[in-house]
């Protein structure tokens, strides 16, 4: 089939890349020249793992560019994969949505042939309907499930795991009105071998932010769990280990320590929260959640100050920036709040990270950087380990005080060790 994609982050070169790898001809829509630029000249744009070599492999099957008439002249599907990023009050912004639906009617106006506008990016329950639709429609003219499909396909990739989540979904969602459409959507994704499920489009919606709301509950439940433990003695992992072989909880994501960070889990749970209270709805517990995980770095400052005191001029290490491994972003990064913190305190900060010591400079100039993790530990009064980079497992802790947020087991070796929940 062909397929255009509208924004060309994670999702949207992942999602388009990988419709390329089953046998489809993409082409991507971007605002952006240099990413244009890097796409043809068939490099990834981002850094992800497997995507080069598909990029590689599948150089004939897509190319990228700024001209939507182009793009949804030659395809039959259009999926709008652009950022939702928060309001300052935790609502999502949908001005990038808005523009990419606007551009897109404005082409459907002018075009013959059926087509099928998919939405990809996180947008909350009843967005679809309530605003994009409207847009499609006022730009273009003509009338959705009638002239034009729309849809909801949510994506459920993993940032460092895209690609493979990409290819081995655990279920792969369709939210649509019209037969036909849901036959087009049901068709792209007949090599899924995974349950496939036919929904409304607000369903759809939910359904992805219902998923990440529960796995960001899941991390804040082992967390409060975890933080009892540690007042107790006791280590979590064990409790988690124990917990998790009941085959109606399930192992994953029972990770204690640090919190969540990263694009999705903070951001989506805030817009659910704002969407619930604009509806007249208190979610306490996705607030609790919330709070429980702005409470983790606190703790792990409050365990430094146990065998610190006073953090003035003392040299404390960050190992870590990212928000979890394998992957080079920095937002919503646990590294973040707690360097503000220490600075606050008056520390001084080191921070060492493998891949995100160039993008973190970028808003944290006042602090030093080290460069490798062995030159960080061996020159500061305490360590903070901030991510779990498989490299940390390798370093010589010895006679160091180490506060250890993501469980590096090596780690235990240094003269002071303290779990954040063990
Ligand atoms: C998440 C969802 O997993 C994905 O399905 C969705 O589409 C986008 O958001 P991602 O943000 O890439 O993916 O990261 P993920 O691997 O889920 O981890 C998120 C955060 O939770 C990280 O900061 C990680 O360190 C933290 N985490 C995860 C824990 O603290 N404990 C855990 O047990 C698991």
């Amino acid at each position: 089939m062909n397929i255009s994609i509208v924004g060309s982050g994670y999702v949207g070169i992942v999602t388009g890349i990988g419709f390329a790898e089953m046998g489809n001809n993409v082409i991507f829509v971007d605002v952006d020249p240099g990413k244009i630029e890097i796409i043809n000249k068939k490099e990834p744009p981002i850094f992800e793992k497997g995507l080069k070599e598909l990029m590689k492999k599948n150089k004939e099957a897509y190319y990228a560019t700024d001209n939507y008439i182009d793009a949804i002249l030659n395809s039959d599907i259009t999926f709008i994969c652009v950022g939702t990023p928060s309001n300052p009050d935790g609502s999502i912004d949908l001005s990038q949505v808005m523009g990419a639906a606007k551009s897109v009617a404005e082409v459907l106006a002018k075009k013959d042939d059926f087509h099928v506008v998919a939405v990809k990016s996180t947008v909350v329950p009843g967005t679809t309907e309530e605003v994009i639709i409207p847009t499609l429609e006022k730009h273009s003219k003509k009338g959705a499930f009638v002239d034009f499909g729309v849809a909801v396909t949510p994506e459920f990739l993993r940032e460092g795991e895209a690609v493979d989540d990409f290819f081995n979904p655990d279920r792969v969602v369709i939210g649509s009105e019209d037969e036909r459409t849901r036959k087009i959507l049901d068709e792209l994704h007949s090599p899924f071998k995974c349950p496939k499920l036919f929904v409304d489009l607000k369903t759809a919606e939910m359904i992805k932010y219902a998923s990440n709301a529960f796995l960001a509950t899941k991390i804040s439940f082992a967390n409060e769990i975890g933080n009892i433990c540690k007042k107790l003695g006791i280590d979590s992992y064990k409790v988690f280990e124990g917990v998790g072989l009941d085959h109606r909880i399930n192992p994953s994501f029972f990770r204690a320590g640090l919190g969540f960070g990263g694009s999705c889990f903070p951001k989506d749970v805030k817009a659910l929260i704002a969407k619930a209270e604009r509806l007249g709805y208190n979610p306490k517990l996705l607030k609790t959640v919330l709070e429980i995980n702005d409470m983790q770095p606190a703790m792990m400052i409050d365990l430094l100050k146990k065998h610190l005191g006073n953090l003035s001029d003392k040299r404390i290490g960050l190992l870590g920036l990212t928000f979890k491994p394998d992957t080079d972003d920095i937002r919503e990064s646990r590294a973040i709040i707690l360097v503000k913190q220490l600075l606050k305190e008056n520390a001084k900060v080191f921070a060492y990270d493998p891949v995100a010591i160039e993008k973190f400079k970028r808003l944290y100039s006042d602090v030093e950087y080290a460069s490798s993790a062995q030159e960080l530990v061996d020159n500061v009064d305490a360590v903070l380990i901030v991510t779990e980079w498989r490299e940390f497992e390798n370093v010589d802790y010895r006679g160091k005080i180490v506060i250890d947020g993501r469980r590096i087991l090596k780690a235990r070796e240094a003269k002071v060790y303290e779990g954040l929940c063990w």
